[in-house]
């Protein structure tokens, strides 16, 4: 075992993130490497990554052409300032994340993370409407179950209920549309669920209550990932951009997991078939070596703030980091990586592979619900009465013990692997989930 594998002696220190801090003090799980399909346990163990990290490390791990960039950028310019000044490679990436969005989204605005994203593109929305002389459209709509990071912004639009319980009231301005999950009509769906797009119209009667010339935007996940995989029904999204078109409205779509190959496809934009007025990414921007995100707006949003004297800044935000070069360096490689290996289309191929093998567990105890699309997959177990989430939580633990890492949120899996994933490895699993659902209680 390597020097870095031992587990530190002193854990209290570090406040985790969206963690049972106690809990996992008591039994830590540290992750001392990782590998392509792999990460490496403290304990000298192999896992399986069924779920990229966090969503975001879509390339695999540990590949040598983004990590050659990372070494390579932090030895060349480790920091230039954001503000006022620029450095080639920021540009280059702007340049080429733009030719592979649909028109007419063609510009970038880089933040650090998915949450930064968010509040950015609000702010975006709220400042664009001002620009254009529509200055009284200040509210933002969100939709229940919703999750759009972490920042006020963010946890205003968003609608997980216990991200916001304790934190105040937040925006003020803000209203949510429900959200589309119908079990009773739609349970065990392979791909986009046949029932619900009229859970769009929910944004007609929120504009009939404030009037369209109050709303700003309308913000959404295309396939809400953190609440349990939500997969839009068919029409819900174009519905939703009609209702926007009809009536001035921004609509943004939150690509943060779904961008940068998910569903088989570049972006939900283009799966869908449906352009939003702007797109949050992060995540597998940088195969999630680096932190970075970026907003994606089209020229006539950008083109309305490029107005007044040349010397003024036009918009009045921005991060240090924005931009920062060893991000820019590691998403130059990532989208290297991804281009080389075909990988912002591969899970097209994957999916019908992968759909019949997440809907294989539909037999397996407590299995309530499933649902897929792309290689993104969810199975919802019934909870154990007085207990949510303890019986998901138990299979997150026994899927460890067995070598494979998932995610799980309340009572439902979720699954979405690199998109290195092989047939095999999609085999192993599912076998290994399989297993881990027959021995929980
Ligand atoms: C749709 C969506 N938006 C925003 C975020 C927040 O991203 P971050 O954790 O990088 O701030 C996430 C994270 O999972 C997400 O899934």
């Amino acid at each position: 075992m390597s020097e870095r594998a031992v587990v530190p002696n002193n854990l209290e220190a570090f406040w985790m993130p969206f963690t049972a801090n106690r809990q996992f003090k008591k039994n830590p799980r540290m992750l001392v490497g990782a590998q392509d399909m792999h990460y490496t346990t403290a304990d000298g163990r192999q896992v399986l990554d069924g779920t990229a990290g966090l969503w975001c490390c879509n390339a695999g791990h540990g590949r040598p052409r983004i990590v050659e960039a990372i070494q390579k950028q932090a030895a060349e310019l480790d920091y230039a300032p954001a503000f006022q000044m620029g450095h080639p490679k920021a540009f280059e990436l702007a340049a080429r994340l733009a030719a592979k969005l649909p028109s007419p989204l063609d510009h970038v605005f880089f933040t650090n993370s998915g949450s930064e994203s968010v509040d950015t593109a609000l702010k975006i929305a709220l400042a664009y409407q001002r620009q254009i002389g529509q200055g009284t459209r200040t509210r933002l709509i969100g939709r229940e179950r919703g999750y759009h990071g972490v920042g006020f912004g963010g946890i205003s639009v968003g609608g997980i209920v216990a991200n916001r319980r304790t934190f105040g009231t937040m925006l003020t301005g803000v209203d949510h549309i429900r959200h589309t999950h119908d079990p009773e009509r739609n349970a065990f769906t392979r791909g986009e669920p046949e029932h619900g797009a009229e859970f769009a119209d929910d944004l007609i009667s929120v504009i009939n209550l404030h009037d369209p010339s109050t709303i700003a935007a309308v913000i959404v996940e295309p396939v809400a990932g953190s609440t349990g995989v939500l997969i839009p029904p068919k029409g819900y999204l174009k519905r939703l951009r009609e209702i926007c078109d009809k009536h001035g409205i921004l609509l943004i779509f939150d690509e943060v997991i779904t961008g940068f190959g998910r569903l088989g496809a570049p972006f939900a934009t283009d799966y869908f078939d449906v352009v939003p007025d702007l797109i949050t990414t992060a995540k597998g921007i940088t195969s999630g070596t680096v932190p970075m995100g970026a907003v994606f707006c089209s020229a006539d949003i950008y083109n309305a703030f490029m107005t007044g004297p040349e010397n003024m800044i036009e918009l009045f935000h921005g991060y240090t980091y924005s931009a920062h070069p060893i991000a820019c360096a590691a998403a130059l490689a990532t989208l290297d990586t991804y281009e080389e290996e075909g990988l912002l289309t591969r899970a097209s191929e994957l999916a019908s592979y992968w759909e019949d093998a997440v809907h294989s567990l539909k037999d397996c105890p407590h299995v309530i619900d499933i649902r897929n699309l792309g290689l993104i997959g969810a199975i919802e177990l019934e909870p154990i009465e007085g207990q949510p989430t303890k019986r998901a939580f138990s299979a997150f633990l026994e899927a460890y013990e067995r070598n494979l890492m998932i995610r799980t949120t309340g009572d439902i899996i979720a699954l979405s692997p690199p998109l290195i994933i092989e047939k095999s490895q999609i085999d192993e699993l599912f076998d290994t989930l399989r297993g881990v659902l027959n021995s929980i209680e």
